[in-house]
Parts: C-alpha cells; sequence; structure tokens
C-alpha cells in the first residue's frame, strides 16, 4: 500500500473481514514517500488493535525512475491533511521483501493471495530477489490500470495510464509477466459514479460513532468537502477477495507500455477478435463489472 486515504479504507476492510487472515503490509513509495504511507498503516494497525500484523517499509523509489506523487488529492500527510497523532506502533526491523519473503516460505504451496493498492515496486523486487516465493502465491490482486472494458476505464495520471502502473512501470510489467495468476481492479470499475462515495453514504459513516467510522470521517472529510465524493479504489480490491461474487472477470491478453512518449504506463490490453496465439500479452483476469452491493457491503463492514 502506498499510504493513501483509499489505502487507509482498504486495510480496515481487510483487518475487519474474517473471510480473510492479513499476515503483514509493506509500505511502498507512491500517493506519499514510504516513510509515510507505513505510519499510515501502521495507525490502522493500531486503531484497530492489531499489533500482530507486520508493517515493514518498502523500497523508497520506483525500480527506475523517480517517484510520483499525489500529494494534491490524499494531502501532505496521505490520510487527508488529518492531523492524526502518530502511532506509537514501529516497523518491523526486517526489511519487506525478507518479510514477504519469510511469509510466504512458511506458507503452504498456493496458500497466498498478496493484493496490491499502491505501485508494484515490492513485488517486482520481491519476484526479482526471491523467484522461489512465486510457488506459494496463490493468486495477486491489484488495483491498478485502465483497459477500456467501460468508458470509465481510461487513465488519471495520464490520458492512457493508471496512477499505480505509472508510478512504476517496470515494476508492472516484471509483475504482469511473472506468470501467476493475476486479477486487475482498474479504473474501468473503481470509478464507476454508482460505486463511488458520496455525500449521504459520508454522513451515515459520521453517524455511526465506531472508532473506524471516526477514523474514516477524519480522513475523508476534506475530500468530501472539496468534491463531495470519493473514489473508493483500493477497497474494491481488497472486496475482490471477500466477496467474489459481486465481481465480473473476463480473460484478456495485457501488455505494459514502459517505453511511450505518451503511452507509458498504459496497459495495453488485446481485445481483438483473433486467435489467442495471436494476441499481445500476458494473460489477466481483468474485472470487467462490480455488483453495486459492493458499497452496502464496504459501509457496513466500517461501521
Ligand atoms: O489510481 C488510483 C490508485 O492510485 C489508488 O491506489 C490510489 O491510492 C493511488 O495509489
Ligand atoms: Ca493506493
Amino acid at each position: 500500500m502506498d499510504g493513501g486515504i483509499d489505502d487507509a479504507l482498504a486495510l480496515i476492510l481487510a483487518l475487519r473481514s474474517p473471510e480473510i487472515e492479513v499476515a503483514g503490509i509493506t509500505a511502498v513509495s507512491g500517493n506519499v514517500p514510504v516513510e509515510q504511507a507505513a505510519i499510515n498503516a501502521l495507525r490502522v494497525v493500531e486503531l484497530l488493535e492489531r499489533p500482530d500484523v507486520w508493517v515493514a517499509e518498502g523500497l523508497a523509489r520506483p525500480l527506475a525512475r523517480d517517484p510520483i506523487r499525489a500529494f494534491n488529492f490524499h494531502g501532505r500527510d496521505g490520510l487527508g491533511d488529518s492531523n492524526l497523532p502518530q502511532p506509537k506502533l514501529r516497523p518491523t526491523a526486517k526489511t519487506a521483501l525478507n518479510a514477504m519473503s519469510e511469509t510466504l516460505t512458511s506458507a503452504k504451496k498456493h496458500e497466498v493471495t498478496i493484493i496490491c493498492t499502491g505501485p508494484l515496486t515490492n513485488l517486482a523486487s520481491l519476484l526479482i530477489e526471491s523467484p522461489h516465493v512465486k510457488s506459494r502465491i496463490e493468486e495477486i490482486v491489484v488495483m491498478g490500470g485502465a483497459y477500456g472494458i467501460t468508458k470509465y476505464g481510461v487513465g488519471n495520471e495520464t490520458p492512457v495510464a493508471e496512477f499505480n502502473i505509472y508510478s512504476d512501470p517496470e515494476a508492472a510489467k516484471i509483475v504482469f509477466e511473472a506468470e501467476i495468476r493475476l486479477k486487475t481492479v482498474g479504473l474501468d470499475v473503481t470509478t464507476i459514479p454508482q460505486l463511488e462515495l458520496v455525500k449521504r453514504d459520508y454522513a451515515r459513516i459520521k453517524k455511526s460513532r465506531g472508532k473506524a467510522s471516526m477514523f474514516a470521517t477524519r480522513i475523508l472529510e476534506t475530500n468530501i468537502r472539496a468534491h463531495g465524493r470519493f473514489t473508493l479504489h483500493d477497497p474494491m480490491a481488497v472486496a475482490a477477495k471477500i466477496r467474489p461474487s459481486l465481481y465480473k472477470f473476463s480473460d484478456c491478453r495485457v501488455t505494459v507500455e514502459t517505453k511511450g512518449e505518451y503511452t507509458t504506463g498504459m496497459t495495453v490490453a488485446d481485445r481483438r477478435d483473433l486467435k489467442e496465439d495471436q494476441l499481445q500479452g500476458r494473460p489477466v483476469m481483468m474485472c470487467s463489472d462490480v455488483d453495486p452491493g459492493f458499497k452496502r457491503f464496504f459501509l457496513d463492514r466500517l461501521n
């Protein structure tokens, strides 16, 4: 996770969902610097009293480019400039790659799902340094990309590229080519208007006096006041694992552009009507639709 508002909401959802067990979190450079992303993850782990879940600080910059930030949207602190107290919990002393490798090595075959809600720098580095852990990964779920499968499937960082992929396209290329089952939850579905948080949803969160709701109210306030709505990119990726019945995925072959002057970071989906062996790219399960029940599910879990 890269320390944004929706990353924090996604982590609350994951930690409050008995259907999945969260082993650990790696912070990655993205919306905010990696140190801040780790602090924001620790704030959620501490809020929900889960010191058993490790938080590791990952890579401080993309594999081959300068970092880009999203301060304008998530605030300097990543959480809507909500001036929350510093967490008492500290990151694990292990590096993110060691923490992931240890968790995976002690897991059974195909037991672990890795859900990525930020740039893929940490995961790509793990796959390069410790390729043997691949056999322990059941699947990778990525909030990222824009595939043109709905009219909302256009870029948000450039006309064709989504922030997490655009931030580190070299890392994304490594993950997409890793031959591990890959599900993508892209802007095609996360920005469907009916699935976004609107003012009446915010009012419901604000009314509820739970600690998670109060935390969510604080970090969402600036955005809701400025835009009247908030896009639940990262919670939608996590919910794909918890409520798969709400999701429709279609197989597609995808290539990540890393060299285009205008198209770097684009997830190029080959949807031509050709034979399988004539298509360009690696097989991806691309989310093509999400049931409106997602928002109700998310709001219920937040309360
Ligand atoms: O494009 C949206 C994604 O970029 C989300 O994960 C958001 O948190 C930012 O990381
Ligand atoms: Ca994110």
